[in-house]
């Protein structure tokens, strides 16, 4: 990656190292490897191909070189409640990217109920003497093409469509260091912070929704927790869990 990421990065994370690679199977799996093997220091791992890209609730996340955009950031981080780490990471992509482009809770990026990318956080066990630190990845994708295939669950959207000359790496610059920002940010304060900035960009407010356990109800915004609130026959759920998904009804 150019030196200009690293010297914006370093600043805000001194020590963190930018590397860049060709191809990987994700670069989730292999900071997970890294942080297993105790390679514990920050990094930013880019890749220009992921042959077994990984999505939320085990799903596929497809990327051809030059068509997507796909880097994982990964950090130690003790923030006091980890609830709301992936939206607030949204918010900082959105806010970053485009006017146009929102948050299907809890950590899509959507355009035109269309899907412009993800977010995939996942935290390795926690080092011998670390404390309550754990190594965090933030795995992001987002298409800059429309990519090939069908049966997407939802229709994908590209960043092309609103920034016809969107290059990956001008993409990672202008991203990445509100992404470590927000990050940092949450480590210290929380959700809380991002709560309206969240709602400013939800894609589901107002809007009849259905959940994976079968109820349904109307999307009402997320609590200061990033739980999504959701008005039932039962009266109002805050649904937590991530292993929840949610369809615009
Ligand atoms: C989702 O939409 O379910 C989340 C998609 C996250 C994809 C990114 S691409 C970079 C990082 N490496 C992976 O294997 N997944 C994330």
């Amino acid at each position: 990656m150019g030196r200009r990421i690293d010297q914006t990065l370093g600043a805000l994370l001194p020590g963190l190292a930018v590397e860049s690679l060709a191809e990987i199977d994700s670069t989730n799996t292999e900071l997970m490897r890294r942080a297993r093997a105790g390679r514990l220091d920050p990094v930013l791992l880019v890749a220009q191909r992921q042959t077994a890209g990984r999505g939320r609730l085990g799903r596929q996340w497809l990327g051809e070189p030059g068509a997507s955009l796909t880097f994982s950031l990964g950090l130690l981080l003790a923030p006091p409640d980890w609830s709301g780490l992936s939206l607030a990471v949204g918010v900082a992509v959105a806010e970053a990217l485009h006017p146009a482009v929102r948050l299907k809770w809890p950590n899509d990026l959507w355009v035109q109920d269309r899907k412009l990318g993800g977010i995939l956080i996942e935290t390795a066990a926690p080092p011998e003497g670390g404390g309550a630190a754990r190594f965090t990845i933030v795995g992001i994708g987002l298409n800059l093409a429309t990519p090939e295939g069908a049966g997407y669950a939802t229709p994908p959207f590209a960043l092309r469509e609103l920034l016809p000359h969107a290059g990956a790496s001008a993409v990672l610059q202008q991203v990445a260091p509100p992404v470590l920002q927000a990050v940092r940010g949450f480590e210290q304060f929380g959700f809380a912070p991002f709560q309206a900035r969240f709602q400013a960009r939800d894609a589901l407010a107002g809007r009849a929704v259905r959940l994976s356990d079968g109820s349904t109800g109307t999307a009402h915004g997320v609590d200061a927790q990033g739980a999504l609130l959701v008005h039932t026959a039962a009266g109002m759920k805050a649904v937590a869990t991530a292993e929840v998904s949610v369809r615009p009804a």
